[in-house]
């Protein structure tokens, strides 16, 4: 993609800090979703097997004619398949039509989230999970499962965005050297309308979503909204070619909610 940066994880891979989230896109409008989004550049598409439309992200990449090995996909471990991670793998591989995927998170924590862990360990190794991780941990989970294992998530996907961009969570991912992924980097759209996301923009001549997911890039955090709008699914894209500056970095990040 070009004009977004890349973050190195602590395996050694490099993910695209920028992508497409399709959360809630229906699993009918899915593969055209992705098709569209490919053909436009994203090469990051994050995906669960929660979202029930793991089979559209497939297709939409075959579809698009963008080689598999061009585009870093991400799934994430239903809640109720903690006991058997390995089965919930294979079974989202046959969806998604690919033999493995870039990523692999535990979704949210569960009650057996070491032996979890260890057989995503396992996947890895496999080459059937090129990474793995977690999302929606505290920080005390994402120790446990270190200290019990000394293998580090390569991410941790959380809920961030200026107004909570959850600093103290940040800084202990790099001190671990965990790369943070921040979803709902619009609030689900709604800060789209904030008066200082409106008037950054009005600066730097771009759109209130552009300036706020350029924010995440410039501060280090992976994003990938969701749309299912072709126009809008280029208005994002957009972001690669948004330049902010110190003073306007620090007008979004007065947007944090006081605690
Ligand atoms: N790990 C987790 O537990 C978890 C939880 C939630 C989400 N996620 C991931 O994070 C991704 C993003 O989060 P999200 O979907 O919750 O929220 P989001 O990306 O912050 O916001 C999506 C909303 O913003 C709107 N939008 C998108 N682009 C816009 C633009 N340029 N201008 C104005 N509005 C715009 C979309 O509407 P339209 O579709 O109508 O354009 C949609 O309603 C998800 O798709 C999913 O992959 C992970």
């Amino acid at each position: 993609m070009d004009g977004i940066p890349l973050t190195t994880l602590n395996d050694g891979r490099s993910v695209p800090r920028f992508g497409l989230g399709v959360y809630h896109v229906p699993p009918a409008d899915t593969a055209r979703v992705v098709r569209t989004a490919l053909e436009l550049g994203y090469r990051h598409v994050d995906t669960a097997q929660g979202y029930g439309n793991e089979a559209g992200v497939g297709q939409g990449l075959r579809e698009s004619g963008v080689p598999r090995e061009d585009v870093w996909i991400t799934t994430k471990l239903d809640d109720g398949r903690h006991g058997d991670p390995r089965a919930a793998l294979a079974e989202s591989l046959e969806r998604l039509g690919t033999d493995h995927v870039d990523l692999f998170l535990i979704h949210r924590p569960g009650d057996r989230d070491v032996a979890t862990w260890r057989t995503l360990i396992d996947l890895r190794d496999a080459g059937s999970a090129r990474s793995i991780g977690v999302s929606n941990f505290s920080r005390r989970g994402v120790r446990v499962l270190i200290e019990a294992t000394g293998v580090v998530p390569a991410v941790h996907q959380i809920r961030a965005n200026p107004r909570t961009p959850h600093r103290a969570m940040q800084a202990f991912h790099r001190r671990h050297g965990i790369a943070t992924e921040a979803w709902g980097p619009l609030r689900e759209g709604r800060l789209t309308t904030h008066p200082t996301a409106r008037r950054v923009a009005d600066r730097v001549g771009a759109t209130p979503a552009q300036v706020l997911l350029r924010w995440h890039l410039d501060r280090g955090l992976i994003a990938f909204p969701k749309t299912t709008s072709a126009a809008r699914l280029a208005e994002n894209l957009g972001v690669a070619h948004v330049r902010l500056t110190p003073r306007d970095l620090r007008a979004i990040d007065r947007m944090r909610r006081r605690p």
